[in-house]
């Protein structure tokens, strides 16, 4: 899966990604949901929504802590195409930690109880949650999962740092090898994959269902392709150089038309 990366993963990359690499699935940006106004998503967002491409399942995701608001941009999504919800708990910065959106959700577990069962209901198709492995404790999600159980949620994207720890240190793998055994849930495994030997080797080890990237992907698009055809020899110099140009030039051309030249 290509991760969800704001202020990068819009329409045009997505495409990108789509045309050259074919993912198994693409993840919006997230998408801030308002606690106060009517229309609880932007026209911006719903246009990003409605903007699925080919055949690669596209997930929409929401940011917010409001249940009642989150269900009407469940719905709004829905209206304008969507088929797969996920729920954003796991942004460490800025208005996300304040409002308690985002990561800071996992300080207050208890407005999860009625908020996780009500929007996997709201969701007509599948509804996934994309988190840390805590607040500040990286043990917390063992204490999560009879909530995700119980609500049905589809898939776990399991980021394994906590929400304080932002991107420092390194994404531990052995949090997510202990998540897959403990689960019957689906676990998508996420964080500092950067060549195609270690995704597989994460893969192999957690036995988790399936790899998200995102820094690695953004670095390296062909990193999708060498998962795929199980070539683990990385490019050399020069052949990265010419992709990068290629990448780079395609992005342009793409971003023109999404920004208006
Ligand atoms: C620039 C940037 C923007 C991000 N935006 C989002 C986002 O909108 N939603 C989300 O769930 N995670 C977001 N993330 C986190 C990534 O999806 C991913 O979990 C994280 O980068 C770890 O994976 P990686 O090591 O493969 O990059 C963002 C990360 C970066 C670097």
């Amino acid at each position: 899966m290509l991760a969800p990366m704001q202020g990068l993963t819009n329409r045009a990359m997505r495409a990108l990604f789509i045309d050259w690499v074919h993912p198994d699935v693409v993840f919006t940006e997230f998408m801030r949901v308002s606690n106060v106004s009517r229309k609880c998503l932007k026209r911006s967002d719903l246009k990003e929504i409605s903007s699925t491409r080919g055949n690669v399942p596209m997930v929409v995701q929401l940011v917010g802590n409001n249940g009642k608001a989150l269900v009407a941009a469940v719905r709004n999504a829905e209206a304008v195409g969507a088929s797969h919800i996920n729920l954003n708990m796991g942004c460490p910065y800025g208005r996300m930690t304040t409002a308690a959106t985002g990561g800071a959700m996992l300080r207050h577990p208890e407005l999860l109880t009625e908020l996780i069962p009500a929007l996997r209901a709201a969701t007509t198709g599948t509804f996934s949650i994309k988190l840390r492995a805590g607040y500040d404790d990286p043990e917390q999600i063992f204490s999560l999962l009879p909530l995700f159980e119980n609500a049905e949620v589809d898939f776990l994207v399991l980021h394994p740092r906590t929400v304080t720890q932002k991107y420092s240190g390194t994404a531990d793998h052995n949090i997510t090898e202990r998540v897959v055994r403990e689960t019957h849930l689906p676990v998508i495994t996420n964080g500092d994959i950067r060549t195609a030997a270690e995704g597989r080797r994460i893969l192999r080890e957690t036995g988790a269902a399936g790899l998200m990237l995102g820094r690695g992907a953004i670095a390296d698009p062909l990193l999708f392709e060498r998962l795929r055809t199980h070539r683990a020899k990385e490019p050399t110099e020069a052949e990265t150089s010419a992709m990068l140009h290629r990448y780079l030039r395609d992005l342009l051309t793409r971003y023109r038309e999404l920004f208006c030249g």
